[in-house]
């Protein structure tokens, strides 16, 4: 159960196969990101020993996929370079409430929910994507998004109701929904 609101359309696929070196930068970028957000995230609670084991479990997770698909863009002849901010990521993190404890609850579930996109489109290129050798790497990685979107929800469930974070997933997974359906169409896990 990945708690999203809006399942992906066809034409996603179609738009992130059309050119695999862009989307592998992307992705690279992605996992980049995640590792760097669990570091971060552990250096501004320190307060909370609990976080501490699974965010340093999930950034090296996430370190060790980036360290893979570095190695996909390599075989591919390609260099990792800079790209322009996401707009999906950064619109849901705008939607983070300022002050304590609500900062850190939505902070854990727009983690939650970018963990559970990411592991839709990763079925959907494992099933779709017809160089089918990437299609089995992306298969080997849904799993881990998976586990990673509970991760994130179990971490929420230590800090507030179970009734509190149902609320705020749902009101969160709207907003989710609809940044993902107003952003710019691109060649990109969460475009
Ligand atoms: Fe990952
Ligand atoms: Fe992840």
């Amino acid at each position: 159960m990945l708690h999203l609101r809006v399942a992906t359309g066809p034409d996603w696929l179609e738009r992130a196969v059309s050119d695999l070196g862009e989307l592998l930068l992307d992705h690279a970028h992605c996992e980049q990101k995640a590792a760097g957000n669990a570091v971060a995230l552990s250096f501004r609670y320190p307060t909370h020993p609990f976080l501490m084991r699974p965010l340093a479990e999930l950034a090296e997770e996430e370190l060790g996929h980036f360290r893979e698909v570095l190695g996909r863009l390599e075989a591919r002849g390609l260099e990792f370079r800079p790209q322009r901010a996401s707009e999906y990521a950064g619109r849901l993190r705008r939607s983070v409430r300022p002050g304590e404890p609500e900062r850190l609850l939505d902070t854990l579930l727009v983690s939650a929910l970018i963990e559970a996109r990411s592991c839709e489109r990763f079925q959907i290129l494992a099933e779709g994507c017809p160089d089918r050798d990437l299609a089995a790497f992306y298969g080997g990685l849904l799993a881990s998004e998976a586990r990673h979107h509970r991760v994130f929800l179990e971490l929420a469930r230590r800090i507030a109701t179970v009734d509190a974070v149902r609320e705020r997933l749902d009101e969160l997974s709207e907003i989710e929904a609809r940044v993902l359906f107003e952003a710019p169409a691109s060649v990109r896990i969460h475009g």
